[in-house]
């Protein structure tokens, strides 16, 4: 059994639903295109698994959120995939890829062959097992990666309330997930193992601000330990979490967001993978010149920094599907994918953007004490990256420009007088 395309999508996520857009708004003919995705859904906007999909009243629901309402673009439902011609072959894993004769072959025994293949297979959540950890697979441990594990945490978190949650990781998911669990009124302690949260990205004097603010909202956290053990009641359900430093915690429910890994596995030994990811020039075209990668699961060239690298970012994904089919659709008129990463995050009252590289002097501005702040990073005499909580639509595409535009820094307590003036008025 098997079926032929000319372009294949593999992976049904926010890379693939841009992909299939920009396919669609580039004249793709009908019955050329296929998505074959393991979610049994239409790609829909992820980010909002951990935001409003989580909320106590009216939370967001398919189909509400599929791609591309997050650039306020038209809403591809099942029914947009059907009247373009797209097939959907959802709810389908692929088991392995033969990038030499371009086939993929499905955990349902199918043969799917294309001319040219996209991968955009995103990432897994990372698992406590992977560090040592038993126990995971218990009914009140979630990770959140996919819409059945939002399901599985909206049912763990009604059933929890009034309880206390544990959330592991200090990241995204661990910020996101224990604001979420707060609005829901579930007792929250976040564990991790740095000396701040967002270890990855804040400042030590970025992330007392957030930390201060979750306290106020009833956040305990306790940090630099990690998770041990569980400890469950003779129903097999967890009781209480066990840290390396001797504590325990009391538990109804665990989070769970401890870093990703780029779903590469299927062409490990066939693709060139660097930095955890598919290797990609700057067409997102892998070291197979018919194999493109996009979204999470690709390492690229970015220009603005020379350096590549593999983002984790819904921007980043959407960005890259539509260049990969500008590259594929019109070669001559695509010049190398020239990004500028940019992440952000909202959390109760609460909304900040950065835009570049985290690298070098750190300049803080802006009033730490009220809700708007921020900071510059400048690397060898020139700004490299910026960072806005509390600001509005204006003031985040000055800092956007500024970091792109990399100005030269001679003074930095005048950067630091000026603050956010001097990205108001370069
Ligand atoms: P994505 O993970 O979206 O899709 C991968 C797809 O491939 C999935 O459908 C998967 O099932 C499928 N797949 C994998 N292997 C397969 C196989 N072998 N066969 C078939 N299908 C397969 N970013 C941001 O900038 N701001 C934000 O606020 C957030 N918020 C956020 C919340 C949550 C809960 C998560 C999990 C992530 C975010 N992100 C984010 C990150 C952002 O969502 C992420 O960068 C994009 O979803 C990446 O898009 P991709 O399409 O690359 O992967
Ligand atoms: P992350 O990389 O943001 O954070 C991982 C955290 O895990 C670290 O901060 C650290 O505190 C913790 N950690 C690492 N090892 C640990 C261990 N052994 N025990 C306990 N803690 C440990 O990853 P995440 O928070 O899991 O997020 C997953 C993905 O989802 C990322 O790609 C992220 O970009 C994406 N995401 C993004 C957003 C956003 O951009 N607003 C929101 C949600 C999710």
């Amino acid at each position: 059994m098997g079926r032929a395309f000319v372009y294949v999508i593999l992976g049904g996520g926010v890379a693939a639903g841009y992909t299939a857009h920009e396919f669609v708004k580039r004249g793709v003919e009908h019955g050329e295109l296929c998505i074959i995705s393991e979610e049994p859904v239409a790609p829909y906007e992820r980010p909002a698994l951990s935001k409003g999909y989580l909320l106590p009243e009216d939370p967001a629901r398919l189909p509400a959120f599929h791609c591309c309402v997050g650039t306020n673009e038209e809403r591809l439902t099942p029914k947009w995939y059907k009247e373009h011609g797209i097939e959907l072959v959802l709810g389908t894993r692929v088991k392995s890829a033969d990038v030499r004769r371009k086939t993929l072959l499905t955990a349902t025994g199918e043969t799917i062959t294309y001319k040219i293949l996209l991968v955009a297979t995103g990432a897994r959540a990372l698992k406590l097992e992977e560090f040592g950890v038993k126990g995971s697979d218990a009914e009140s441990v979630c990770y959140l990666r996919d819409l059945a594990d939002a399901n599985r945490l909206v049912n763990v978190m009604q059933s929890s309330s009034g309880g206390n949650a544990v959330v592991i990781g200090g990241g995204y998911i661990g910020m996101e997930c224990a604001a979420s669990l707060v609005i829901n009124k579930i007792n929250v302690t976040m564990v991790f193992p740095e000396a701040h949260c967002m270890a990855r990205l804040f400042t030590p004097k970025i992330a007392s601000y957030y930390e201060e603010y979750y306290q106020a909202k009833g956040v305990k956290f306790v940090k630099g330990t990690v998770l041990t053990s569980f400890d469950f009641d003779s129903n097999q359900k967890i009781t209480a979490v066990n840290l390396r430093d001797g504590t325990k915690l009391p538990a109804d429910m665990v989070i769970v967001g401890i870093g990703i890994r780029p779903n590469t596995s299927l062409f490990e030994g066939q693709l060139t993978l660097e930095k955890g990811g598919i290797k990609v020039n700057g067409r997102m075209q892998s070291s197979n010149s018919s194999v493109y990668a996009v979204g999470d699961v690709a390492t690229f060239p970015v220009k603005i920094s020379g350096e590549t690298r593999r983002l984790e970012h819904v921007d980043s994904a959407r960005k890259s599907a539509r260049h990969a089919v500008a590259a594929i659709m019109e070669p001559e008129k695509t010049t190398d994918f020239d990004y500028l990463p940019f992440f952000y995050s909202r959390v109760f009252a609460l909304s900040w953007q950065f835009y570049g590289d985290s690298t070098g002097d750190v300049i803080h501005f802006g009033d730490f004490l009220g809700n708007s702040f921020g900071a510059y990073w400048v690397n060898n005499g020139h700004v490299v990256g910026s960072f806005l909580e509390g600001g509005t639509k204006e003031e985040y595409e000055a800092i956007a420009k500024i970091t792109r535009l990399k100005p030269e820094i001679e003074d930095l307590t005048d950067l630091e007088t000026q603050g956010l003036r001097f990205a108001l008025t370069l």
